[in-house]
């Protein structure tokens, strides 16, 4: 585990599996969330923005800033997953509606002013949606590209392909011009692809494991994975479904648990074949910048057992 807090902000598209890193992430004091901003992707950007506040009054954090961003792509059509999610997006479990205000500012202003007052890179972004609201602080504002510490994201796949398409995964597919323009900023980014989290599978006993801490916070989780494996299920066939965002709180709590490697990585933005594919240069065959460190491994056990200790946490 890490010594230091680490200052992070969550861009997010909540989404069940964003509320299990949202709670695991506030359930981790390694890290210090100093924002939590929206962004269209699961569903449209009201309900996001609806979700994150009520992950944070479930995890009786009130206290935490959430801010809207942006709700549609840099260039494309929204697509939204409430096929995979439901129509809210935090299908699963009936929670309250929240009673804590979105703050007033824009979630892209909030990155900038966060970025330019804060001592140069002492703040790490955390993206489990598409990366709208990251490309339009950097284009609005290119002098926070150096001033950011790193940037960690769920989304792409190498070898496992796609999820959405046969050769994109959601976050990247929504939007490729968000994401090229994140991975061209010359920033230290890690991603967590779909090679990575199509290993990190729940189970009937971890559920049963959610469900015996007989708190709020893990029938919710327990109760979220119940609602979006069955469409794992159906789609993969796998007993349990892919655990995506919260990978990257996990790699940024306990990074021995995952492997990975510095490669190229380029995003499809013209053919519509094969729009918002993670290029991934694993093989080193092109002699492209090795601008990304791209996970492939992960101790799935281990972070199962981490999630599971942090979520035990909560008291109700
Ligand atoms: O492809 C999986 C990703 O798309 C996850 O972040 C999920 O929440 C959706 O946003
Ligand atoms: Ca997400």
């Amino acid at each position: 585990m890490r010594s230091t807090t680490q200052k992070i902000i969550i861009d997010t598209d909540p989404g069940q599996d964003d509320g299990v890193a949202i709670l695991l992430a506030l359930a981790s004091p390694e890290l210090e969330v100093i924002g939590i901003t929206t962004v269209a992707g699961n569903v449209p950007l009201a309900l996001t923005s609806r979700n994150a506040r009520m992950v944070c009054e479930l995890a009786k954090r009130s206290d935490i800033k959430v801010f809207a961003g942006c709700d549609r792509p840099l260039k494309k059509p929204l697509v939204t997953a409430e096929n995979v999610h439901g129509k809210t997006g935090l299908d699963g479990i009936d929670l309250p509606e929240p009673t804590m205000p979105l703050q007033a500012q824009h979630s892209v202003d909030f990155i900038i002013e966060t970025f330019r007052n804060a001592p140069e890179k002492t703040i790490t972004l955390c993206t489990l949606g598409p990366m709208t609201n990251i490309a339009q602080a950097l284009m609005k504002a290119p002098d926070i590209a150096t001033r950011i510490q790193k940037i960690i994201s769920m989304g792409g796949g190498f070898f496992e392909g796609g999820n959405i398409t046969p050769s994109a995964e959601f976050n990247m597919f929504v939007d490729p011009d968000a994401a090229k323009v994140v991975f061209d900023a010359g920033i230290e980014i890690i991603v967590v692809p779909l090679d990575v989290t199509h290993k990190a599978l729940t189970s009937a006993t971890w559920i049963k494991e959610l469900r015996a801490l007989n708190t709020l916070v893990g029938e919710a989780v327990a109760s979220w994975t119940d609602f979006f494996e069955r469409y794992d299920k159906e789609k993969y066939g796998s007993a349990g479904a892919p655990l995506h965002d919260p990978c990257v709180i996990g790699y940024l709590v306990a990074p021995h648990l995952f492997t990975g490697k510095q490669i190229n990585v380029e995003i499809e933005t013209t053919s519509e074949l094969t729009m918002g594919a993670t290029v991934a240069d694993w093989w080193k065959v092109t002699d492209r910048p090795k601008n990304a460190y791209f996970l492939n491994t992960i101790d799935r056990d281990g972070f199962f057992d981490l999630l599971t200790e942090r979520l035990s946490s909560y008291s109700a």
